[in-house]
């Protein structure tokens, strides 16, 4: 039981880069060999859809692959033995957080074992590759798309994720690099809110002066070591 209420986690790739799965920025980061507006965005889908589902599927091949890390069973065990709420708002695209057992969780950017009909609207889930020939279930289009957000277009469940910042008591970020908004935000709406406010990550990210707290290392010893005390109360 921790003196926390409302708990909101963010977290991003650093993560899961214990489970195998590459960061975006620093070296050897996945934007290193990609750009950005070759394979994640509106546009690059629209102009080169082979090579953006090539991308996603190089990816999908990975996480396939992936374990949930220490981290993200500790985060579970957070949300089990803590007496109030915990929200895990999660940038990542991957499924480890449900693998761990996390159940109140929000995919902000979407999911890469969901596709998305641009036809119809309808999302399936979806552990195969796509292609432009993938036919949608429901309405038969070959429109298929990962069910991921691009730059530039809206994250998901923005509504909910600002109700619960505006609500929380204790805001913890881990992992992320605090260089995408509208996450890289949320630190603000939460101590505008009242909250502590604690960076967990390996290194300081580029918003670490508005944490009150911070803690340095790799995901797999400072989670658990951090979810320990708060557990402890
Ligand atoms: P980044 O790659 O930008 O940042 C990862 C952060 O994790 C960095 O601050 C690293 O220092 C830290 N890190 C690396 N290994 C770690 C470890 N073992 N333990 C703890 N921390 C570690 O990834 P994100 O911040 O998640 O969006 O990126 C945000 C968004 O930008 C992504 O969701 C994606 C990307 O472009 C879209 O594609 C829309």
């Amino acid at each position: 039981m921790s003196a926390y209420h409302n708990i909101v986690i963010l977290t991003g790739a650093g993560l899961s880069a214990e489970s195998g799965l590459g960061t975006f920025r620093g070296p050897g980061g996945l934007w290193e060999n990609f750009r950005i507006e070759d394979v994640a965005t509106p546009e690059a889908f629209a102009r080169d859809p082979v090579r953006v589902h090539e991308f996603y599927n190089l990816r999908r091949s990975w996480h396939k692959q992936a374990l949930p890390n220490a981290a993200h069973l500790a985060l579970a065990r957070l949300e089990r033995e803590h007496g109030g709420n915990v929200l895990a708002v999660t940038q990542n695209i991957d499924a480890l957080h449900e693998a761990a057992g996390t159940k109140n969780l929000i995919h902000m950017h979407g999911e890469l074992e969901r596709a998305l009909c641009a036809a119809c609207g309808t999302s399936a889930p979806w552990k195969e590759d796509l292609s432009i020939e993938t036919l949608c279930a429901r309405c038969g289009e070959a429109a298929m798309r990962p069910d991921v957000v691009w730059f530039g277009e809206m994250p998901r469940e923005m509504e909910r994720i600002y109700e619960a910042l505006g609500a929380c008591d204790l805001f913890v970020s881990i992992g992320t690099s605090g260089t995408v908004y509208p996450a890289a935000g949320f630190v603000m709406e939460a101590r505008a809110a009242g909250a502590h406010a604690v960076e967990l990550n390996l290194e300081p990210s580029d918003g670490a002066d508005l944490f009150l707290e911070r803690l340095e290392g790799p995901a797999t010893g400072i989670v658990p070591t951090y979810v320990d005390r708060l557990l402890a109360g």
